[in-house]
């Protein structure tokens, strides 16, 4: 692996210049941050950087649903998880979401239109469960209301 492959580590080394396994959230936090999403190189680089198997590392970053492996999609769709929403039944609003696009959280459709992912608490708890597509937040959704909302955006031509 060249230097220039590994440019991002380079990066990472300046930030986080005595970083130990710990950092390894952190690091891919900041690469996403950067990029919008995670590639295969950044991963073999930060593993190669913390010393960590790539196997290891996609297994973490995988687990924690925070992580996009794509570029995201011209509709960002969020789904809140946290706990008021759990409560409220957001299992059932992901999973139609998941049938709906036909991606998993962390992946966008293969025509750039939609992403997936899943979100920590939104804020807007009394009105669970809620999901946003970019910056507009739909509140206490269904899964039958999800397929209203998918199918309008399908159709839109912004
Ligand atoms: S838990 Fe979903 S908005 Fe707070």
């Amino acid at each position: 692996m060249s230097e220039k492959t590994c440019e991002v580590t380079r990066r990472l080394a300046e930030r986080f210049p005595n970083a130990g396994k710990e950092n390894l959230l952190q690091m891919l936090q900041e690469i996403q941050r950067e990029q919008g999403y995670l590639t295969d190189n950044d991963i073999r680089c930060v593993g190669r950087y913390l010393r960590m198997p790539v196997s290891r590392i996609y297994s973490i970053a995988t687990f924690y649903n925070q992580f996009r492996f794509a570029p995201a999609g011209r509709y960002q769709v969020k789904v809140c998880r946290g706990t008021a929403c759990h409560v409220m039944g957001s299992v059932t609003v992901l999973q139609e979401l998941i049938k709906q696009l036909g991606i998993e959280p962390g992946q966008t459709t293969r025509n750039g239109q939609f992403s997936l992912e899943v979100a920590e608490c939104m804020g807007a708890c009394s009105l669970s469960p809620v999901i946003a597509i970019n910056d507009v937040f739909f509140d206490k959704v269904t899964p039958e209301r999800i397929r209203q909302i998918i199918n309008e955006y399908r159709n839109r031509e912004d």
